[in-house]
């Protein structure tokens, strides 16, 4: 069947098929240790779930404003203020369907037909198919070997051309787990503010750190003001407060452009729905226990990155990967692991489900196939299960 240009190059999300097919196999009884998703394993803290029944209840299920309810909208305008030190404009908040919407309405809102948009490689697998859906190109920008697979700016600049008008990146790093100290983030920053470039940067991340001491990493918003050129900030609710299903994300942008991408989403889906945005009204009003139920998943994840980083060095030395200070990911080097007939990473990702029921993401969803990404969002037992099936597996 001919379908339309708009589509024509565009590739399902690899990171949720390889999760569908694992969880087929898992259904047909095949013993299944699903490491490919991007989702935390804990669930929506209970007072989270609590405010969105009680919204339920009390009728607060009719369409809000686009751009979210204002109540939300100056919770996180709030919550952001803190973290700069300075007033923001709550009116450049936009609540949408997921930070994957917001990163939609930007590129949508900011790029089209001529445009190239950097993207600093390894990349978060949606972002160059929604460069092409705007109909831009998206220029593959590859991070530094020496500096956790992290772009500044000699590979921007090596990158760019008179064309480009964008860089997209994300810290903490889906798929690497590097975070960008502030120090890079600000010379990234200045070099896009000079090179006159819009910043969209994804920091839906943010608060899985694991920094000395532990906390947020380092955000656009730390930095000051004057390293500032014009960016659109993207997070969610999905990620630090495990509400992945209840698909909340936002933007902070200048109102100008905020406007723009409201615009945009009131043809394309209208608001969040209601209830879930009651349930972020919750989480980002209460700031105390949002903090509390952050830091108490922060602290899981940081001992299972302990764990799983140590079963490498132990049972798999010959595969490199990138030290995660973030996130919940493992991005490791698989050609060093190749069986005889595989030669790329999604063979070996293929080959690794069938031999051993341990499901991985190829680094191929990621522009680097060189990779595979673990995701330790599981279980202590089920991680070292896997990564002792993975070194039995390659040791033939
Ligand atoms: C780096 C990154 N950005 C954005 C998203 C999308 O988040 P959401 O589920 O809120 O749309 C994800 C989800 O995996 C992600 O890893």
């Amino acid at each position: 069947m001919a379908f339309s240009k708009n589509v024509e190059r565009l590739q399902p999300s690899a990171t949720i098929a390889v999760s569908t097919l694992a969880k087929r196999l898992a259904s047909e009884g095949r013993d299944v240790i699903d490491l490919s998703a991007g989702e935390p394993d804990f669930p929506t803290p209970d007072w989270i779930c609590d405010a969105a029944v009680g919204g339920i209840r009390d009728g607060r299920t009719r369409y809000t404003p686009v751009a979210g309810l204002p109540e939300l909208r100056q919770a996180i305008a709030r919550s952001l203020s803190e973290r700069a030190g300075r007033e923001l404009d709550w009116t450049g908040v936009v609540v949408s369907v997921g930070a994957k919407q917001s990163l939609f309405n930007a590129c949508f809102s900011l790029f089209g037909p001529g445009d190239e948009v950097l993207i600093a490689t390894p990349y978060w697998t949606s972002y160059p198919e929604i460069v092409t859906l705007s109909r831009a190109l998206p220029v593959l920008v590859r991070g530094d070997p020496d500096r956790g697979l992290k772009v500044g700016p000699d590979e921007l600049e090596a990158a760019a051309t008179e064309n480009t008008r964008g860089l997209i990146y994300s810290s903490p790093c889906n798929p690497t787990g590097a975070v960008y100290s502030a120090g890079e983030l600000r010379a990234v920053a200045e070099w896009a503010r000079d090179r006159g470039v819009w910043l969209i940067a994804d920091e839906i991340y943010r608060p899985i750190h694991f920094g000395d001491p532990p906390g947020h990493a380092a955000g656009l918003l730390d930095l000051p003001p004057s390293s500032l050129g014009d960016h659109v900030l993207v997070d969610g609710a999905s990620k630090a407060f495990a509400m992945t299903g209840w698909r909340i994300g936002f933007s902070f942008s200048s109102p100008e452009v905020a406007r723009e991408m409201a615009a945009l989403q009131s043809h394309v889906t209208s608001n969040a729905a209601t209830p879930s945005q009651v349930a972020a009204l919750e989480a980002y009003g209460r700031r105390d226990r949002a903090d509390d139920a952050v830091s108490r998943m922060r602290d899981v994840f940081r001992r299972r990155r302990d764990l799983v980083v140590g079963l490498f060095d132990e049972l798999l030395p010959q595969a490199a990967y990138v030290p995660p200070g973030g996130a919940f990911y493992l991005f490791f080097r698989v050609d060093a692991l190749f069986p005889d007939g595989v030669q790329d990473g999604t063979a070996f990702c293929s080959w690794l489900l069938e031999e051993t029921g341990v499901a991985l993401v190829p680094g191929a969803a990621f522009g680097d196939d060189r990779f595979a990404r673990l995701s330790f969002a599981t279980s202590d037992e089920l991680l070292e299960q896997a990564v002792r099936r993975m070194a039995r597996a390659v040791a033939g």
